[in-house]
């Protein structure tokens, strides 16, 4: 067999797939956070941060491409291995066998797709900005003089909204559960999980999420509470 019919045509290839795209993934939304918490710095720190992302040209479309492609291969796999768990189940198949699972890991589907439908506003609200077509037009100058796209004044009036910013923080809670489950199986996925540390994962994917949701959700708050009244 070679690897990409051990990778596509197996569920435990398939399983490998999610947990690599999956760090992927993680990779990614730590990264963003870490660039997103410079709001609680001056403005032109992440003016001068989302204007070096831009000028990164054929490179960021690059990582955008990467990130496209793990994000179809990781749901890719997830349904073909929903609908194959879905067919291997008895006729008499119980609900309660799910009882021994965690809340995150029962709601690994679901939480996906409301991350995902997130993820189509977010992109619609300040990647593309059609949501609030005045955004394109706000620009400010560093330091040095160049003008740049005003990214800050974009996230604080964005965020301004309680509706917008309550949809966010329940959106990042549900991508927080998704992580927790997600951080602790992949290993097991990559068969990294032995029984010395299994419980260690557990609990480290558990701080790493609220971690995330902490930082994460600081920023709507911040700037619905205290930015909104700077501008
Ligand atoms: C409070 C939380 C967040 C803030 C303040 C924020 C802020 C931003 C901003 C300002 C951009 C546009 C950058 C630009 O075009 O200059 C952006 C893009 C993006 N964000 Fe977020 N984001 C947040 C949460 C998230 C989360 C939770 C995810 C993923 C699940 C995410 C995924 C993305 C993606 C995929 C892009 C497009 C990147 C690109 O291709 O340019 N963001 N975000």
């Amino acid at each position: 067999m070679n690897l990409l019919t051990a990778l596509f045509g197996t569920s435990i290839g398939k399983k490998v797939v999610m947990a690599l795209t999956g760090i992927i993934l993680i990779g990614f939304v730590f990264g963003h956070l870490v660039g997103n918490l410079q709001i609680f710095g001056p403005p032109e720190k992440i003016n001068h941060y989302a204007h070096f992302l831009q000028s990164l040209g054929a490179g960021l479309w690059v990582v955008r491409a990467v990130l496209l492609g793990s994000v179809i291969l990781h749901i890719w796999a997830a349904v073909v291995l929903t609908v194959e768990n879905w067919k291997a189940r008895p006729a008499n198949y119980n609900a309660n066998t799910t009882i021994q699972a965690s809340y995150a890991s029962r709601t690994m589907r679901w939480s996906g797709v409301i991350v995902c439908a997130f993820i189509l506003y977010h992109l619609a609200h300040f990647t593309v900005r059609v949501t609030d077509p005045e955004f394109n037009q706000w620009t400010t100058q560093l330091h040095d003089g160049t003008v740049v796209r005003d990214v800050y004044r974009m996230i604080v009036v964005g965020f301004a909204s309680p509706i917008v910013s309550g949809f966010y923080i329940i959106s990042i809670a549900l991508l927080s559960l998704h992580l927790s489950h997600g951080i602790s199986s992949l290993f097991q996925s990559l068969g990294l999980r032995t029984e010395g540390w299994g419980g260690f994962l557990d609990k480290l994917a558990v701080i790493l999420s609220w971690g995330y949701f902490l930082g994460n959700a600081a920023i709507p708050l911040y700037c619905m509470f205290v930015l909104k009244d700077s501008l």
